[in-house]
């Protein structure tokens, strides 16, 4: 089969490598895949680099964290999925492929009526948005909530599900016209931040009063300014630091207030059964109550420009790749 490999780290995506590979196959309690879409993360940026839970001694390998195609054979020891159905996986790499293989906790049944690329990008993005807005943000209806890097694959998740769950959404991206599309999708407010300082729109957008939380996946400044918008008992949740660093341990803060880091890879490794809430998201997607907002697809021989156009910021959602 046709797969994109690694065989070393590095700093472009010159290391990733379109070439023939053996098929895999399923042991006990996996699924051989045929892949149809892949989705890209902003870790696989990460990952090529060498700087996110891969050791070289693993290296070549695959990457792809989520995928959705069909299922071909079925293991031992798996009930519950059989050849021919189509599934989406999270196995956290592999899916840069024509085939792949998954433990089949980590795959659920696609519904009919949603494609395969749309199925690819809900996993790592609806999960991440969704616990770490309940589990560490204890969102509440008639919360207000700052969703940086709206535009982000997690942001364009974050917001529909804030507004799901009854809360108020202002969000930031760095042009006017994401800020435009941001506000087609749901949110209450969007800031373009390279105009205006996020911190005093938000404060103009609450009355003063700041927000219930901020989902911030930005880091560094950004981090910081994002705790002067916090409320009285307001949380901060850190997703990530594309930008520069995050306090680690998070900052003390006063008046009730608290910053958290989450993650949805140690968050899934705690509570395996969390997964099935995918379940839930494709069914509001089938429904079209979720919208997944996909930018561009790209064919899988053409990784290389998929990644350069994800770490290049002109997209908007989810870039997928198909095989
Ligand atoms: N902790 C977890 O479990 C978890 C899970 C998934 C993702 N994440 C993190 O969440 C963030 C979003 O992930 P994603 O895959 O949805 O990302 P993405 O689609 O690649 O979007 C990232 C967006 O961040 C904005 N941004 C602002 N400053 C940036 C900078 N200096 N460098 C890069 N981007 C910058 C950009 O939009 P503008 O140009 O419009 O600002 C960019 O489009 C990443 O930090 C990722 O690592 C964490």
């Amino acid at each position: 089969m046709k797969a994109v490999r690694i065989h070393q780290f590095g700093p472009t995506e010159e290391v990733l490598q379109y070439e023939e590979v053996p098929t895999p196959t399923a042991g006990p309690g996996e699924l051989l895949v045929k892949v149809e879409a892949a989705s890209l993360n902003r870790a696989d940026l990460s990952l090529r680099k060498g700087t996110y839970r891969v050791d070289p001694k693993d290296l070549p390998m695959i990457p792809g964290r989520e995928f959705a195609g069909t299922v071909v054979t079925v293991g031992a020891e798996v009930s519950g999925f059989k050849p021919g159905q189509r599934v989406v996986a999270h196995p956290a790499k592999g899916g840069y492929a024509e085939y792949a293989v998954t433990k089949a906790s980590l795959a659920r049944p696609v519904p009919s009526g949603v494609d395969a690329a749309v199925a690819a990008a809900i996993p790592t993005v609806f999960l991440t948005a969704w616990f770490a807005l309940i589990e560490d943000g204890k969102i509440q209806s008639g919360d207000q909530v700052l969703v940086q890097a709206g535009g982000s694959g997690v942001g364009t998740a974050a917001i529909q599900i804030a507004k799901h769950l009854g809360a108020r959404v202002i969000t930031t991206a760095g042009t006017d016209e994401k800020c435009q599309r941001l506000l087609a999708l749901g949110a209450d407010g969007a800031v373009n931040y390279s105009a205006k300082d996020f911190r005093q729109e938000v404060k103009r957008l609450t009355a003063g009063r700041g927000v219930d939380i901020v989902l911030e996946m930005i880091g560094g400044e950004v981090y910081h300014r994002s705790l002067e918008v916090l409320a009285p008992g307001g949380r901060l949740v850190s997703i990530g630091g594309a930008a520069g660093p995050i306090p680690d341990p998070p900052p003390t803060l006063t008046g009730g207030r608290k910053a958290t880091r989450f993650s949805i890879t140690n968050y899934l490794n705690a509570h395996p059964e969390a997964f099935k809430q995918l379940d839930f998201f494709l069914d509001m997607v089938r429904q079209k109550k979720f919208q997944v907002v996909i930018d561009r697809a790209f064919p899988l021989a053409e990784t290389r420009a998929a990644q350069r156009y994800l770490e290049g910021r002109s997209h908007f959602g989810k870039i997928v790749l198909t095989m």
